[in-house]
């Protein structure tokens, strides 16, 4: 029996996972679900961001659904010294986990480009899959203060890094269109230029039956949401992929479509996009799509499980075509919606 450690933390997280821990409890009813405590949930009952106690279950869980961490801008939680916040028992549970790889698929489904801001000709049949390092740059470095008026953050990449999860995206596009797109700012940073040098060392190496192009980010920014078809997988740093994903949400119409698995050497951890939209929190109307497929992808990257990932997929799909969460113009609560995709998980397992 896997079991699947949840840990919904703040905001809406409690409210889409919940959505998402329905689903899984529904197409795969072995697992053993054991929720845990993260973000500003924790610190209001420990004192700590990222408990000792979530850490031994992690350590123990066969993979980690993640819900969202923080708190508005105002929020208390927001003057605790950096390392006692929310924000940082996410990076502590990704490092601890040894995350480096994050998948963040975009996808515009047939019949659903009505969905997307774009024209429907650009919109449609856009299938990209953006592969974060998640471990590095500078969200990492330990060469950072805030001293007065001055502050510094390093951004920093050893050759291994990013040739780990250079492999990642190469094996990804392995079994997609055979195209990666790698994103830097080569002409302004010498972390680039590493970052150049060793992508196409790479795929010189061991992956030259695939295509390697290298783009600058400000370009990407730009031609992501004007000509989104133009890519398959875009390989990126941390801050970069932080980014430009959050701007290729406005692809499929919102964050609350986009899932994402965070895989490295052992267990994966699973985490929707978006964070904890605290202008929806208790309001019962966020989308819980993104953590429902975030859980799909559990299930195909963390248990090795892709039919019913698929399965869980195309009810999600079909649940958009109904009725839409208010985030797409629609009029679903996030329980109608989740309703909806249990009830399209059963009837296409004819049940
Ligand atoms: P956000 O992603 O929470 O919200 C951005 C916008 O998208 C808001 O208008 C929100 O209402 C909307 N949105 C997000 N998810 C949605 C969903 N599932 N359904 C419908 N609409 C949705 O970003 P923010 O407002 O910049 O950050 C809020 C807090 O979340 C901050 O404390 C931030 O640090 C944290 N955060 C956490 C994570 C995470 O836990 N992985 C990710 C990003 C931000
Ligand atoms: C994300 C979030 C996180 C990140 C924050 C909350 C630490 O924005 O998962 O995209 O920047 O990685
Ligand atoms: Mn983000």
């Amino acid at each position: 029996m896997p079991k699947i450690v949840t840990l919904p933390g703040d905001g809406i997280g409690p409210e889409v996972i919940a959505a998402a821990v329905a689903v899984l409890r529904e197409v795969a009813p072995d697992l053993t679900l054991e929720e845990h405590l993260i973000g500003g949930a924790a610190i209001e009952e420990t004192g700590e961001p990222l408990p000792a106690e979530t850490k031994k279950a992690v350590r123990e869980a066969d993979a980690v659904l993640l819900g969202t961490v923080g708190g508005p801008p105002d929020s208390p939680w927001n003057r605790l010294p950096r390392p006692q916040r929310p924000e940082s028992g996410l990076l502590a549970l990704r490092r601890m986990m040894g995350c480096y790889a994050n998948l963040r698929p975009v996808r515009v489904l047939p019949g659903l480009e009505h969905l997307s801001p774009l024209k429907p000709e650009r919109a449609r049949g856009v299938d990209i899959l953006i592969v974060r390092e998640l471990l590095g740059g500078l969200y990492f470095d330990g060469d950072r203060r805030l001293d007065g008026d001055a502050a510094h953050n390093t951004m920093r990449y050893t050759r291994a890094e990013i040739e780990r999860v250079a492999r990642v995206a190469f094996w990804a596009a392995e079994q997609r269109r055979g195209r990666v797109t790698s994103v830097d700012k080569a002409n302004v940073l010498e972390v680039s230029e590493l970052w150049r040098g060793a992508v196409q060392d790479v795929h010189d190496r061991q992956y030259r039956a695939l295509t390697l192009n290298h783009e600058y980010v400000d370009s990407v920014a730009m031609l992501l949401v004007s000509d989104p078809s133009r890519y398959d997988v875009v390989l990126t740093e941390n801050l970069f992929g932080d980014i430009l994903s959050d701007l290729a949400a406005v692809i499929p119409g919102s964050l609350g479509l986009m899932p994402s698995a965070s895989l490295g050497d052992g267990p994966g951890l699973f985490e929707p996009v978006h964070g904890s939209a605290p202008d929806l929190a208790g309001r019962g109307v966020a989308n819980p799509a993104a953590a429902i497929l975030s859980a799909a992808m559990l299930l195909r990257h963390g248990l090795k499980r892709p039919a019913l990932a698929n399965h869980v997929e195309g009810a999600v799909a079909r649940a958009l075509r109904a009725e839409p969460t208010a985030d797409l113009g629609g009029r679903a609560s996030t329980e109608a919606f989740t309703e909806a995709v249990l009830e399209n998980v059963q009837v296409m397992s004819g049940a």
